[in-house]
């Protein structure tokens, strides 16, 4: 792991202008092209497909959500993304670069923050540094980083004395120290009460903008994925594949980006989703119960 490490690192410093911007003090990163490419996998073989050619563009800084119900193959697509799962067919491709394993340059964030409980917010926020063996650049690069997620206050508190939402927030800031190109979110949200899930979500979007950052977030609440991103892409379940995208960016022509639950964008946002998303889910439930429709045609709403 720490050769891995230590690779990642002299391949990161063996490259061209976006590495140099990684060991510079300017704060801002450009974010990741994300492209896929005929992914499908099986588990095992004898257990069929869990997902079948996905083809997927993300551009950099964009930030997409994928939305699909329980088991429609979402998380298994992250891991892909990833590095972290090996596809049985088709490939990803992170910048011109075939996605084979983890890398400091695109990070997971999962749905519960695993931090070290004995540890401070400061030394939790440092570890992705630590691991990737750039602890030096910890001492200037954490205060940035909770700076961001609005922690700094709490840099010397205990982990445990926080706030799921905090510790989520931690969680955000340990990801981002190492300045990674494309942030991949596993419904980090959904364990948060309203309140605080609408706070992270407007944040990390927010966040994401502000660093340039590609974010691709795995959600099934269709108004997060409404909220937050540029564009939704619904997949369809068993096998899982892309039955459709919305496009969300009407929203932003009002107040510069700054996006409102209680407007009527975001309403008509929400709805273009929940009605693509209902006749997605409404498809597989006629499949499953026998009429199947094989009307398969991806939709753009
Ligand atoms: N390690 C594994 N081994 C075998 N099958 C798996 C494994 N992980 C996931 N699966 C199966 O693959 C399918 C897709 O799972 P995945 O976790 O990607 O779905 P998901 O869309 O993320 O669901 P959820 O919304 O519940 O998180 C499911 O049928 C699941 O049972
Ligand atoms: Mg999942």
């Amino acid at each position: 792991m720490a050769k891995q490490a230590a690779d990642d690192q002299k391949r990161s410093a063996a490259q061209g202008p976006s590495a140099a911007a990684h060991h510079n003090a300017h704060p801002l990163t450009n974010g990741a092209h994300l492209a896929i490419f005929g992914l499908s996998h099986a588990y095992r073989k004898a257990d069929g497909k869990v997902l079948k050619d996905v083809s997927l563009e993300v551009q950099p800084g964009e930030i997409v959500a994928l939305i699909g119900r329980s088991g429609s193959g979402k998380s298994t697509l992250l891991h892909m993304m990833a590095g972290l799962l090996q596809p049985s067919a088709g490939e990803v491709v992170i910048d011109g670069d075939r996605v084979r394993k983890p890398s400091p340059r695109w990070v997971m964030m999962f749905q519960a923050p695993s931090l070290y409980p004995w540890m401070t917010v400061a030394q939790n926020a440092a570890l992705g540094l630590r691991f990737t063996r750039r602890g030096r650049e910890a001492q200037t690069r954490v205060p940035e980083v909770l700076e961001l997620v609005e922690l700094s206050e709490f840099a010397d508190r205990n982990v445990q004395d926080l706030s799921g939402g905090q510790q989520q927030r931690v969680a955000l800031a340990r990801s981002l120290a190492p300045r990674p190109d494309l942030l991949l979110l596993d419904e980090p949200f959904s364990a948060l009460d309203v309140f605080t899930r609408r706070a992270l979500q407007r944040d990390v979007r927010a966040i994401a903008q502000q660093l340039g950052l590609t974010l691709v977030l795995v959600t099934h609440d269709v108004s997060e994925a409404a909220l937050m991103a540029d564009r939704a892409i619904v997949l369809a379940s068993g096998p899982g594949r892309i039955a459709g995208e919305v496009d969300l960016r009407n929203q932003d022509q009002a107040q510069e980006g700054v996006r409102d639950v209680n407007s009527a964008d975001f309403k008509r946002a929400q709805t273009r989703l929940t009605d693509l998303y209902a006749k997605v889910v409404g498809a597989d439930a006629a499949s499953f119960s026998g009429h199947q429709d094989d009307s398969s045609e991806k939709e753009t709403v």
